[in-house]
């Protein structure tokens, strides 16, 4: 079993996926868009099942991107309704799963019945010690970016922080996602090879593992085979494969 493959030693702290390919799968599947958004739902249960399982930290799931609000109405409805059941349905699983939920974006985008159901999430998961499950909700990496400037300038301008002071770590602090570790793992589904403005600063020596498997088809399984791939790459950071191996 693949499970059995997955080295418990060196199981990446931070695994961040683009759950992409759920219109592709309903049309495959002769069917509408929504459908596929909805059948979506059973691959994240599985890889937060998955990720739990191996002792993975923090699992952050890129589930609706700034650029998502320009989708169709009635699609950008849906998917607001779906998001608004799956927590409802799935608030006691995650607790049974000492699950943590969490989210970085612009909530307040959302409608009012959304922001309500995603505080009581997080209200009720936020004593438990496992997986930390971060949802990326109306979210994208040039707008953690610009909003992290934005109380950067206004910090300064009341002098708590100096030019001098601003640099990688304290930049951090200005991001939404400030206490979480980078991703050492990057997920893509459904054959896309690129990052649609997902964690763009903090993907900066992520290893990115990409896979046709459409967001419904990917279960736990297919989880695991990203690690095993992950685990055997060598990451340098900049410095030589003799430095590393030394
Ligand atoms: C990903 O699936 C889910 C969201 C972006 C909300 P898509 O809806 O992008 O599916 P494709 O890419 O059209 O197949
Ligand atoms: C990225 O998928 C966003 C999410 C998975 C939530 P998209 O399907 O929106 O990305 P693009 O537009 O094809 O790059
Ligand atoms: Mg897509």
């Amino acid at each position: 079993m693949i499970i059995d493959q997955v080295n418990r030693d060196r199981i990446p702290r931070h695994v961040a996926v683009i759950m992409d390919g759920n219109g592709r799968w309903a049309e495959l599947h002769g069917n509408d868009r929504i459908y596929g958004h909805r059948q979506g739902v059973d691959a994240v249960r599985s890889i937060v099942e998955g990720a739990g399982e191996i002792g993975i930290e923090y699992l952050t799931l890129y589930a609706f991107s700034t650029e998502n609000w320009n989708r169709p109405k009635e699609e950008v409805d849906a998917l607001m309704s779906l998001l608004v059941d799956a927590i409802v349905q799935e608030i006691d699983n995650l607790n049974e799963k000492n699950v943590r939920m969490r989210v970085v974006g612009n909530i307040f985008c959302f409608p009012d019945q959304v922001q309500v159901k995603l505080s009581e999430a997080i209200e009720s998961t936020s004593a438990n010690t496992g997986l930390n499950l971060v949802l990326a909700l109306s979210y994208s990496g040039r707008w953690e970016i610009l909003e992290a400037v934005r109380k950067i300038v206004r910090d300064a301008q009341e002098g708590v922080i100096s030019e001098e002071d601003i640099n990688d770590k304290t930049f951090v602090n200005y991001l939404s996602s400030f206490e979480i570790p980078d991703p050492e793992l990057l997920i893509r589904t459904s054959g896309e090879f690129r990052i649609s403005n997902f964690l763009l600063w903090q993907i900066a020596y992520s290893e990115f593992y990409f896979t046709p498997i459409l967001w419904p088809d990917f279960r736990k399984e297919n989880l695991y085979e990203a690690i095993v791939d992950f685990q055997g790459r060598e990451r340098r950071f900049g410095k030589t494969s003799e430095q590393i191996r030394s």
